[in-house]
């Protein structure tokens, strides 16, 4: 890090040949491989190749998102009759919990497992006040892979004072390889038969809409190209999909995550699952990407990542009908999110 922080990597392999990287440096997923028989193998997330470019893009690039992901409109925030002003990242909004969030944060690291099923755990204090947020937060997310292809991600968190908290991680998956170009002839499913339309700045109108007979019609899979050549206005909005769909298995009481959506690449036959404990998930195209300069000099162009952000809805604060984000003081925050590759 530019103050001298030193930023560690660990490598989580399991026996299937399955290999993941991942940084201290904001939890960062930085390189994701799947073995073929014959080939060399497939890299499904993209990434960077060196601190600094992840210390100079706001995209989020495979990184831990907190303390709230996605937008909070004006950084407005009321809890218990206090007022709060969160730092304000993008336009008018607090985007990805302020300009110094999770992904910015060199965590503290432990292993957990080195043999079977690999697990590192991330640490990370959040002081009172920080980008806004009110009471000191101790944060912690376990990864581990599993013998089963799966990535496991828990989340945990306390905090001396209510506040709200909506972790995620950004991974930006491309299941044709990571500089294999557009991922518009991928298939999708959403188990989700609404979504949280929004204005044109992306921060929820406040709705439920069905999405029947939208292009988030999602529940049979179908090809991300059927929704982003869609002439709808809010795919014009934001030249692509960057939307919340709201997972019809959510259950509020439940630990255990449900199957919530799947992507599937018929060039390589890698499919990637979805199983949460939230109650949404933000299916993004990467929209603006406009030749960023990615790993192993490849350049990402718009379209080239599909992100499953799993979430609390965006806004859900100033939105009372929406799932409360509400961590209230002392109690234990706990969700998890598993992606499975199935190849
Ligand atoms: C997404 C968000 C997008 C964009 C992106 C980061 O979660 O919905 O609008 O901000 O993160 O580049």
């Amino acid at each position: 890090m530019p103050d001298g922080t030193v930023i560690e990597q660990f490598c989580l392999t399991n026996n299937q040949g399955v290999s993941l990287e991942i940084l201290s440096l904001g939890g960062i997923i930085r390189r994701w491989l799947i073995p073929h028989n014959a080939k060399p193998p497939t890299d499904i997330v993209l990434g960077f190749d060196s601190v600094q470019a992840y210390l100079s893009d706001d995209s989020y690039l495979g990184a831990l998102v907190g303390r709230y992901a996605n937008r909070i409109a004006e950084g407005k925030l009321c809890l218990e009759s206090k007022n709060y002003q969160l730092d304000i990242n993008q336009g008018d909004n607090c985007l990805h919990g302020g300009s110094q969030g999770f992904n910015n944060k060199v965590w503290q690291s432990t292993v957990l497992s080195r043999d079977e099923n690999p697990a590192i755990a991330l640490q990370l204090e959040s002081p009172d006040g920080d980008q806004g947020f009110p009471g000191a937060l101790s944060t912690k997310v376990i990864y581990t892979l599993t013998e089963s292809n799966r990535l496991k991600i828990e989340y945990f968190a306390t905090s001396k004072r209510t506040t709200v908290f909506n972790p995620t991680n950004h991974s930006y998956f491309n299941l044709s390889g990571h500089n294999s170009g557009s991922v518009n002839n991928q298939h999708i499913q959403v188990v989700a038969s609404y979504y949280t339309p929004t204005d044109a700045h992306a921060i929820p109108t406040g709705e439920l809409i069905k999405v029947e007979g939208t292009p988030f019609d999602f529940r049979k899979l179908s090809t991300i190209e059927q929704a982003l050549t869609s002439a709808h206005p809010q795919i014009q909005y934001g030249n692509g999909l960057d939307h919340n769909l709201c997972i019809d298995s959510y259950d509020p009481q439940s630990q255990e995550a449900k199957y919530a959506a799947k992507a599937t690449s018929e060039n390589t036959d890698i499919s990637l699952k979805v199983y949460t404990t939230m109650p949404g998930i933000q299916v993004f195209t990467a929209n603006h990407f406009d030749h960023k300069k990615g790993k192993q000099d490849s350049l990402y162009h718009a379209h080239q990542g599909l992100c499953f952000e799993t979430q609390f809805y965006p806004d859900s604060p100033n939105q009372p009908q929406f799932p409360s984000a509400t961590l209230k003081a002392g109690e234990a925050f706990y969700s998890v999110t598993e992606y499975e590759v199935l190849f």
